[in-house]
């Protein structure tokens, strides 16, 4: 190698200076980096713990809103606490003003999806199918209830005009209420193949409309009955007879006596009215979400008595709660209300009568409900074509025409 090469070599080898220098560069960058790690380390570990002692943030519950939630998750999906704090439900602060999107995820929202597209389907479908199956049976085996000594061809008053109204009018009301709602829980699998999506989507608006407003003609004909009816349906003794001897419905010639209702109606009577209102509610908080917070309260309420219910719940959980109460009440009630349709219709002779033309024959309300036709022998009036007629036995019947004025709870 020559003297000027020897230089050359020289220019391009660092000093020893500049290379003592740039290591200490080296350091200084290393020290700040491991310094900047250890720091996100910790810090990642201060906001693990802080989530551990925060309540409510369980694997599995609804966590509370809590002020230890970073702004951002980023750079920490490999910590299981706080993967365990989100997917079990817990909440941070949100920027927007929907308090609600802090929380990332709604483990609750899962389950209630699963109980709204399987199960409530598929059990509404058993309790709806099981239901016409045995009135089908019973129809089978019992055949039609008829009046055994016929038609007497004289009539008493049964319903007055105010009465058949509130009755149909609570009755179309349930039966839009009733269809539509099936509609849009059935209506994707059932209605949508058969008639395309177009018309599907504009039939489901309109269903979904529709089951909005009538809930409101429901509410009143609920209070109309309610008003109406009570007092002929407080309980009493007979209806412990009339309920042990199966209300006569499986036995032929023997019908335990019952007054204007018998205990088989009360039943039905309370069970709209509470069944009614509390769908009715339900709907409310529906049709105005997140205003009410029905179930938190009713479970502090039920607490009292030991039941050990979550009072917390989050204004998400009260809406996923309410539409299962709503979905489930409704199919029972629906279920039932077929029951109440097939005894009032084909399944008993002369029964239909009392709510349409609000007459029905002495001999059906003799058999049906003896203490009350005995009450009411003043009301019994002849039919149309058999004027003028003598009085038959202990039935007095003449021109009925003040006794109908008179009829209590008639109009
Ligand atoms: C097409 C449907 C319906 C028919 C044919 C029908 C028929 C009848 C009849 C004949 C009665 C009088 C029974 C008697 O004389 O003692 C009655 C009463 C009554 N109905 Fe209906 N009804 C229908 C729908 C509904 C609906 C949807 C509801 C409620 C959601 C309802 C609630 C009641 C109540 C509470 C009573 C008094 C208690 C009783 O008799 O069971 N009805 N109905």
């Amino acid at each position: 190698m020559n003297g000027s090469s020897n230089q050359a070599f020289a220019q391009a080898l660092p000093s020893t200076d500049q290379s003592w220098a740039s290591r200490l560069c080296c350091l200084v960058g290393a020290a700040i980096a491991i310094a900047a790690l250890l720091f996100v380390m910790s810090s990642v570990s201060v906001t693990a713990t802080a989530y551990a002692e925060t309540p409510g943030q369980n694997a599995g519950t609804a966590g509370q809103p809590t002020r230890n939630i970073p702004a951002s998750i980023e750079g920490t999906p490999r910590d299981p606490e706080m993967w365990r704090y989100l997917r079990g439900g817990g909440a941070g602060d949100s920027s927007v003003p929907d308090q609600k999107a802090g929380t990332l995820i709604q483990s609750s929202g899962e389950q209630w999806r699963v109980f709204r597209v399987e199960y409530l389907p598929r059990y509404g479908s058993w309790a709806l199918g099981g239901m016409c199956a045995l009135l089908i049976v019973f129809f089978m085996v019992r055949g039609r209830i008829r009046i055994e000594t016929g038609f007497s061809k004289k009539s008493i008053l049964r319903f007055g005009s105010i009465e058949r109204f509130a009755h149909w009018l609570l009755a179309v009301s349930f039966l839009v209420l009733a269809v539509t709602g099936l509609h849009i829980l059935y209506g994707g699998e059932i209605v949508k193949p058969l008639i395309g999506h177009a018309w599907f989507a504009k039939v489901a608006w309109y269903s979904k409309w529709l089951h909005d407003y009538s809930g409101f003609s429901f509410i009143v004909g609920l209070i109309l009955v309610f008003f109406l009816w009570i007092r002929d349906n407080i309980p009493d003794r007979i209806d412990l007879v009339w309920l042990r001897r199966g209300g006569g419905l499986l036995s032929k010639h023997r019908h335990p006596p019952a007054k204007r209702f018998n205990a088989g109606q009360k039943l039905i009577f309370w069970f709209v009215v509470l069944a009614g209102a509390s769908t009715s509610f339900s709907g409310i908080c529906l049709i105005f979400p997140f205003t009410f917070t029905p179930f938190s309260e009713t479970f502090a309420a039920l607490n009292l008595l030991g039941a050990g219910l979550p009072t917390d719940l989050s204004p998400v959980q009260e809406m996923q709660l309410t539409l299962v109460w709503h979905g489930g009440l409704g199919i029972i009630m629906i279920a039932v209300i077929i029951a109440h349709i097939y005894v009032g219709s084909i399944g008993m002779e002369g029964a239909v009568d009392a709510m349409t033309t609000g007459y029905v024959d002495e001999n059906w309300a003799r058999q049906h409900h003896s203490l009350w036709a005995a009450e009411r022998i003043s009301d019994i009036r002849p039919n149309e074509s058999e004027l003028p007629v003598e009085s038959a036995g202990s039935v007095s019947v003449a021109d009925n025409s003040a006794s109908r004025q008179s009829a209590r709870g008639t109009s």
